[in-house]
């Protein structure tokens, strides 16, 4: 058999994604990135084969992409996180016109041609605010597990207003709300409604399209996504492959190449 793979080792997780000739995944793995990123991409890719009975030899091409694609040392290119989000988000949903990438560090919009490339890009400046860490640093100050905040905040009636846009400050703002008597799911409403407003504003500058599908960690989050609809006006693509689309993205690229170069009957061109 021959197989394609993409690592997407981001700032926060790092995934792994096995394609067969097909274009199907038929493996993947999730990891916490850490310190050790070549390490990390290493890990993430034997996670996902193993037990899958997948040869390391059979995956014949293997992209890297993400802030540590060029730390992915077995791979044998890189493709920027843009091209790869845009890539798989419209493998998945063949509408897509604009991808919105809400990761642990970065959150992009991504404006997507019909032919699947990508036409323009904008992400957040240097600052974490409106990111999984804005939301992270939320959850640990009102000790709520990560897998639980969404839930939890959608069980609000009224959100506090958020003013802060800093992660720093998130927490403080956080426990000032809970010290004047604040119930906790309204302050996480609070936070996720912050954060769609300062996703609104990238999604504005490359241009609001029709069919919006959401991608990276954050889209596991049920609030955000509700919290992002209320804000667009209506509803985004999301399944259980947004969190890999990256590593999707890339392994799909990685077939191309598998793909162009061989001849017609298949064999490898030398
Ligand atoms: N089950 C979950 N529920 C809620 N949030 C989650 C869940 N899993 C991951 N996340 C969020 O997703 C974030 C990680 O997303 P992702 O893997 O897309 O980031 P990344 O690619 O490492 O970061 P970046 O693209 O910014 O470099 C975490 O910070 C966390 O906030
Ligand atoms: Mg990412």
């Amino acid at each position: 058999m021959t197989y394609a793979a993409g690592v997407d080792v981001g700032s926060t997780q790092t995934k792994a994604v096995v394609i067969n000739e097909d274009r199907e995944i038929v493996a993947r793995a999730l990891i916490d990135t850490g310190a050790n990123v070549v390490r990390a991409a290493e890990n993430a890719f034997k996670t996902a084969i193993e037990g899958q009975n997948i040869l390391e030899e059979e995956v014949e091409w293997v992209i890297g992409t993400g802030y540590g694609r060029y730390r992915v040392t077995f791979g044998n290119d890189q493709v920027t996180e843009i091209s790869c989000h845009g890539r798989g988000a419209s493998h998945i949903f063949p509408g897509t016109r604009t991808v919105v990438d809400m990761g642990g560090q970065d959150t992009k919009a991504i404006r997507v041609a019909e032919s699947g490339e990508i036409d323009d890009f904008c992400m957040n400046d240097k600052c974490a605010a409106g990111t999984g860490r804005f939301l992270g640093a939320a959850a640990s100050a009102l000790e709520i597990p990560l897998p639980e905040l969404g839930g939890t905040a959608l069980t609000s009636e009224k959100g506090v207003r958020i003013s802060t846009t800093c992660t720093v400050f998130a927490e403080s703002e956080v426990l000032a709300w809970l010290g004047k008597g604040k119930r906790v799911q309204d302050i996480l409403w609070g936070v996720h409604e912050s954060i769609a407003k300062r996703t609104m504003g990238l999604l504005r500058r490359v241009g609001i399209n029709d069919e919006i599908t959401f991608t990276g960690g954050v889209s596991k989050n049920v609030a955000m996504i509700k919290a992002l609809e209320d804000a667009i006006g209506h509803k985004l693509n999301v399944s259980d492959e947004c969190h890999y689309m990256g590593a999707l993205g890339a392994a799909l690229f990685a077939m191309d190449h598998i793909m162009s170069s061989r001849n017609p009957i298949g064999e490898e061109v030398s």
